[in-house]
């Protein structure tokens, strides 16, 4: 499955199948996730077992109790650590469902049951919940490629690309409160235009334009 197909596909995935995730899927979770903690300054640590991560009401309530396993987002709280985690933590969703598993990203969640190393200097910044889900989500309710996107420059075939794969990035509460400028000397702007998370949002959003753009994005 090749990156655009494994973004088609990503839906976040609230109800889970008890099954643990296979051993050698575990250890390539673990390599890859070593790989991005290099790449981004950031400690993310899977938890095999997610125990009560999700006893929250809120979490019982969207169905996310059932999520056999978890990845603690930290890093290195350097002033913008939530774009990297949003960044890097997409790679790593995106990997995830071209192994095929499924994955919710989760702001709600029990900072002390999750059972994170944070050192010093270091924040938890967010939970990803994954395993098989009893199904494969659904499509959320998008806005239109204008209502986020404006260009000085037309509209090429990358960065047209490239927003539509920004449409289709998860982000919490489906906001999808930003905005991507093309600007007359052909360098993207990317505007956090606010809400619940948006470093985070805004870091996923950035893989996603990437990925569909083929262009490298600045964090
Ligand atoms: C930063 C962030 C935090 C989120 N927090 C939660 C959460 O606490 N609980 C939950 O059920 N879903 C959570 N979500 C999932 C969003 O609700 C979901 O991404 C959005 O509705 C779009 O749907 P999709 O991911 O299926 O495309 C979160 C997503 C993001 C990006």
């Amino acid at each position: 499955m090749d990156i655009i197909q494994a973004i088609n596909e990503r839906h976040s995935v609230r109800n889970y199948l008890a099954n643990r995730i296979e051993a050698d899927k575990v250890e390539l979770l673990k390599k890859k996730i070593e790989e991005l903690n290099a790449a981004g300054n950031l400690n993310f640590q899977f938890k095999e077992d997610a125990g009560k991560t999700y006893n929250k009401l809120m979490n019982k309530f969207m169905g996310l109790g059932s999520a056999p396993s978890v990845i603690a987002c930290v890093g290195k709280d350097d002033g913008n650590l939530d774009q990297r985690v949003g960044y890097y933590g997409e790679k790593l969703v995106l990997y995830a469902q071209q192994l095929g598993l499924n994955t919710c990203w989760a702001g709600t969640f029990n900072r002390e049951n999750i059972g994170a190393e944070v050192g010093p200097g270091e924040r938890l910044a967010i939970s990803i919940a994954i395993g098989y889900g009893k199904d494969s989500g659904k499509p959320h309710r998008s806005k239109d490629i204008s209502q986020v996107s404006e260009s000085e420059k037309g509209r090429p075939d990358w960065f047209e690309k490239g927003v539509q794969a920004a449409l289709l990035a998860p982000t919490a509460i489906n906001q999808q409160k930003f905005k991507i400028k093309l600007k007359a000397d052909e360098t993207v702007e990317f505007t956090d235009l606010g809400g619940v998370l948006s470093q985070i949002n805004l870091g996923i959003v950035k893989y996603h334009f990437e990925a569909g753009s083929g262009r490298k994005v600045e964090l």
